[in-house]
């Protein structure tokens, strides 16, 4: 941890110093537009709070998506009919990130509107929420399934147990299942099926978002996943295959986080045409 939050005070020094030499009018011009820069520059926030807070957005927003994007290949290199079908609309909608004389770019709106790229992430946030456990503190006294909860008890509870449970997700719940996977009913605690609600939920969930459909379109667009040695749905889990039922997390259960332990391979060929 002492190394993580060196790095962070280095580079958040780096930025103040860049700061101070922008404010010179020659350089003027030439200012920094990324956050830590505009932060800086704001006056807002003091040398340890900047550190603070870099300290605390990487290592809430680093894990937490590279987990997701790991789980969403995972999925679809063992679902291989819905890369098929996801690349079919990412092509029909989407420009390709290698094509040089597409001066226009990607805008977040064009991603949100795919219907399939956004059920495809929403399940892969319900199905392998990377976050095991979370806890709230009961502010007033409250009684929950029958049991009464005193003020000040500290209540733990699982996303990931309930984003599986058919209580919220109907019998299939704990089969992954993009296309068919029946909408929230007004019981489902939907916000925990991405990044939590209330006061306390993620700061980062539109950047997060985007990142993973802009990141799932631009895989899925010209790669094929393969599990290795061709192992599909239900083979080979001993092997790296992988499996539906959460083995992949292994034996040693991260408290928080989730993600793929003890190895896993997979195929990526080069598909042409976009
Ligand atoms: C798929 C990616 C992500 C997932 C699944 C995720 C999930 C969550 C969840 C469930 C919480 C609520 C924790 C709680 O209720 O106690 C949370 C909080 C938070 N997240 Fe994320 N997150 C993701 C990406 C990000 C990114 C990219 C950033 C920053 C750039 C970020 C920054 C934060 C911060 C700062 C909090 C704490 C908010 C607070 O306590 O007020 N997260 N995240």
């Amino acid at each position: 941890m002492g190394l993580f939050y060196d790095t962070i005070r280095d580079i958040v020094e780096d930025h103040e110093r860049a700061a101070i030499q922008d404010e010179k009018p020659a350089k003027a011009s030439q200012g920094r537009t990324d956050l830590i820069s505009l932060a800086v520059r704001s006056g807002a926030l003091s040398h340890r709070d900047l550190v603070e807070e870099g300290v605390y957005m990487t290592s809430a927003g680093t894990e937490t998506l590279i987990g997701t994007t790991t789980w969403a290949m995972n999925l679809l290199s063992r679902h291989p009919e819905v890369p098929s079908r996801l690349r079919d609309e990412i092509r029909a909608h989407i420009p390709s990130p290698y094509d040089n004389d597409n001066k226009d770019g990607v805008r977040q709106s064009d991603l949100r509107q795919l219907p399939y790229l956004n059920a495809v992430m929403n399940e892969v946030l319900r199905f392998h929420s990377v976050n095991g456990f979370l806890w709230r503190e009961c502010v007033e006294p409250a009684v929950i399934a029958g049991h009464p909860i005193p003020k000040g008890t500290t209540m733990t509870f699982s996303p990931w147990a309930l984003n599986r449970d058919p209580r919220h997700w109907g019998p299939s719940a704990r089969a992954v299942g993009c296309p068919t996977r029946p909408r929230a009913g007004p019981t489902t605690p939907i916000q925990l099926r991405r990044l939590a609600g209330g006061p306390r939920r993620c700061i980062g969930e539109n950047y997060a978002l985007v990142q993973l459909l802009c990141v799932l379109a631009a895989y899925v667009g010209r790669y094929e996943l393969a599990p290795l040695d061709g192992l599909q749905e239900g083979e080979g889990e001993e092997e790296g295959g992988g499996s539906d039922d959460g083995e992949e997390i292994g034996s040693d259960l991260a408290l928080t986080l989730l993600k793929v332990y003890e190895g896993w391979q997979v195929h990526v060929k080069k598909l042409p045409g976009w």
